[in-house]
């Protein structure tokens, strides 16, 4: 089955590995593994992700055996992505977006899989966060997943077409654009009213600007082909370029993905309810 493959394009992804690189490109690049900043090495870790919870740094996912992911079995790799939870038990902190992975298939996480275990194996040790308690304690983030986390799977809309469903799934699920741009209560919980709409306190305190289809403080006057070209190159319509990362997300990932599934995500975001939500606007004071 699969949301992505049996269509028509996907001719070119053939092996596991192709497929997991697909989907790699799709997450956006997993770049939070990263440390570009320090030319680290790749997905390597160690990346500090600031957040209002204090510095997250960003694990070793290379399939080297003692410090990456490489004694990880199938089912380690697909435990940690969907329930948040490491081979010896203990609970991901939410930065982890496996709140949107957990929604991946099965198929998909394991083509993943295969991607990364055919990357060069990198000896790096993990960096322990530093955090503002409570968040630093592992019963902090059980207690944080068993009030806000359900794991779910995604469920193709009958109602709506292929590609919809496609954007929906490659949005929702692989790019977990949401979980930049939908604001946070205090515990950290994306504000579902609010889906889309734009964080003044994105990641990194970055703006992560409001994406739904509002004329005024959205994109609602971006066309398809306005978005698209966006997810490819960062330009906006008003050739303002992207910062930040959003943009390391485009070129790690987005950027990668074919023309149709650009398309896709960008119908996707056109059916989401219009929120007006001035306060993450990058179209100044409206
Ligand atoms: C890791 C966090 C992150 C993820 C994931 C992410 N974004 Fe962004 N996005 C940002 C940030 C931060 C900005 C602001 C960049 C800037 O101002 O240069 C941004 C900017 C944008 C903009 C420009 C809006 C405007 O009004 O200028 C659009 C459109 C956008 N993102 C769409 C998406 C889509 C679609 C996805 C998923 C396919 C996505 N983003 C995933 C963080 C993210």
């Amino acid at each position: 089955m699969g949301i992505l493959w049996h269509q028509p394009g996907y001719a070119e992804e053939q092996t596991d590995v192709q497929k997991g690189e697909y989907i790699f490109r799709a997450t956006g690049g997993c770049g939070c593994h990263t440390d570009y900043k320090n030319n680290g090495e790749f997905l390597a870790g160690g990346r500090g992700i600031q957040t209002p919870f204090g510095i997250f740094y960003g694990t070793n996912i290379t399939p080297d055996k003692e410090t990456g992911i490489g004694r990880w079995s199938d089912d380690d790799f697909i435990r940690a992505m969907t329930k948040g939870l490491s081979p010896q038990g203990t609970h991901y902190a939410p930065v982890f977006p496996y709140t949107s992975f957990t929604k991946m298939t099965r198929e998909d996480l394991l083509y993943l899989k295969a991607y990364l275990f055919s990357i060069p194996p990198v000896k790096k040790q993990n960096k322990p966060h530093d955090l503002i308690v409570p968040f630093g304690q592992q019963i902090g983030f059980m207690l944080w997943k068993k009030i806000h986390f359900r794991e779910t799977k995604f469920k193709p809309n009958s109602e709506k077409s292929i590609q919809w469903n496609r954007g929906a799934y490659i949005a929702e699920t692989l790019a977990h654009c949401g979980e930049c741009h939908t604001p946070r209560d205090w515990q950290g919980v994306l504000k579902e009213k609010m889906r889309y709409a734009g964080s003044q306190d994105g990641p990194e305190g970055e703006l992560a600007p409001n994406i739904t289809p509002d004329d005024k403080t959205g994109v609602g006057d971006w066309s398809t082909a306005d978005m698209v070209e966006f997810l490819k190159t960062g330009l906006k319509p008003n050739y303002d370029d992207s910062q930040g990362l959003m943009i390391e997300v485009i070129e790690e990932g987005y950027s990668h993905l074919k023309q149709e599934d650009l398309e896709a995500i960008s119908e996707y975001l056109r059916s989401l309810p219009p929120i007006h939500n001035p306060e993450a606007s990058t179209k100044g004071s409206n």
